[in-house]
């Protein structure tokens, strides 16, 4: 499974990359707004800016709803570089920009998808990336694991080449079920990410080996 950080936020990117585990970043609207990223120009130089530090593929939303704007708006973002992946909102006229952008060569994140039919949707329009949001449909007391179980099934059994990208990861433990429910790929916050490294044993371990270690320095 591969990692992607989720995240708009520079240092943090620079961060996971240093650790030699990263694959990839997605961001959003709202994460580029929480940065303080404003404007189109801001927001495009942004892009190119996390494309400079990991050459790796960069999800970069579209925020137009209709196929003209967005098929407009993801040409601009995919000239930015070639890592750029468009994100597009899982909607009828997302689904017509997708198969446009699949037929024109541009990689394709699909976002905002809750359900399994919508996973088929964006497969056959030839998405990329499909982007099931596990912590917003727990949210709803529903289950975002088994959402990816089904889609991971769906996708094997159809022969579906769209790679499952495991998002809205809100704990380590949804990254470590992700892995275990068949995602491609997880993109997650750093403070997830760097959970994983967390256990207390291993913590009291490394102690008595330092402590063992000084008796015979
Ligand atoms: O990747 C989608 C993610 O940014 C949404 O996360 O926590 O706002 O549901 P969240």
């Amino acid at each position: 499974m591969k990692f992607f950080i989720d995240t708009a936020n520079l240092a943090q990117i620079k961060e996971a990359n240093d650790l030699g585990i990263l694959d990839g970043v997605t961001t959003n609207p709202s994460l580029m707004a929480k940065e303080g990223i404003q404007g189109t120009e801001a927001i495009l130089k942004h892009y190119k800016d996390i494309c400079d530090i990991v050459k790796m593929p960069v999800s970069a939303e579209v925020i137009s709803t209709d196929f003209e704007g967005m098929v407009e708006e993801g040409k601009k973002l995919a000239a930015l570089d070639p890592n750029i992946v468009v994100k597009v909102p899982m909607i009828k006229d997302g689904i017509k920009a997708i198969k446009w952008f699949t037929d024109n060569g541009i990689k394709t994140n699909c976002t905002l998808v809750f359900s399994a039919g919508q996973a088929i949707l964006a497969a056959k329009a030839g998405a990329t990336y499909v982007s099931p949001f596990i912590g917003r449909i727990d949210d709803g007391n529903w289950d975002g694991i088994e959402l990816i179980e089904q889609i991971s099934h769906i996708y094997n059994t159809q022969g579906f080449k769209t790679l499952i990208l495991a998002a809205s990861i809100r704990t380590s433990l949804h990254i470590v079920k992700c892995a275990e429910a068949g995602a491609d790929v997880c993109t997650c916050p750093l403070s997830s990410i760097l959970g994983l490294l967390k256990h207390p044993l291993t913590d009291i371990g490394l102690a008595q080996f330092l402590e063992d270690a000084k008796k015979f320095a």
